[in-house]
């Protein structure tokens, strides 16, 4: 097989959680008077928390915020998004994405995680797919966002392997960016099917069976 390992982003590849990040930014927002929509939801895909507060804040016109506002409004939106998360089911990942992951596991290639976020392995446990990863790089072991390399190259070394025998799966450009700046294969998904600088570009995860030489 040409890869040995595929890195998966979470939040829109395995899992669609866009919308319960937006309607909890959607909350905090209209608590302060701060016009956001949609289009600007699409520019949070892939960053941190933090950032995406920066990004949110750009059409804030009060008085400069301090870091401990800022911290408490994250913190308030953290709170309104594990509420939603917390209704998560198995029921909530795809079949294809699911059985996709299980025979790429028996064809015995390595899988990871590779999310921004620290809420990854919360999700991971309510939609049971904890035991389906041989590792998790996530928003807990990393101290740069993409499109910054840092939590691609750490899951790559977690599952012992180079960049080049990596493969990852990304929905954001960011993500796209950071799998090229880590020297790995990019495959755009969702929102970054669309995206020039993906190796390959897919629609589903039939396609990626392809890719990875099993089917
Ligand atoms: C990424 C999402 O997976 O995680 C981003 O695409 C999000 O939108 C980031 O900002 C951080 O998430 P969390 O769960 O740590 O707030
Ligand atoms: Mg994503």
């Amino acid at each position: 097989m040409k890869y040995q390992g595929f890195i998966f982003d979470l939040d829109g590849v395995i899992v669609f959680t866009d919308k319960f990040h937006y309607q909890a930014w959607k909350k905090m927002a209209d608590g302060m008077g701060i016009y956001f929509d949609e289009v600007i939801n699409n520019r949070l895909r892939g960053v941190s928390r933090a950032e995406s507060l920066e990004i949110i804040l750009e059409r804030y016109e009060g008085e400069p915020l301090s870091a401990e506002k800022k911290a408490e409004l994250m913190e308030s939106k953290n709170t309104m998004y594990r509420e939603l998360l917390a209704t998560m089911t198995p029921a909530d990942v795809a079949d294809d994405v699911r059985s996709a992951l299980k025979k790429m596991r028996e064809a015995g290639l390595k899988l990871a995680i590779g999310s921004s976020s620290k809420n990854a392995k919360f999700i991971l446990e309510r939609v049971d797919l904890m035991d389906a990863f041989d590792a998790i790089s996530d928003g807990t072991n990393i101290t740069h966002s993409k499109p910054h390399p840092e939590v691609f190259q750490k899951a790559g070394e977690f599952l012992g392997l180079d960049s080049s025998q990596c493969v990852v799966v990304e929905d954001a450009y960011a993500g796209i960016d950071a799998a090229k700046a880590a020297h790995m294969t990019a495959v755009g998904i969702g929102d970054a099917s669309g995206y020039d600088k993906a190796d390959y570009k897919i629609q589903n995860f039939v396609e990626l069976l392809k890719i990875a030489g099993i089917e």
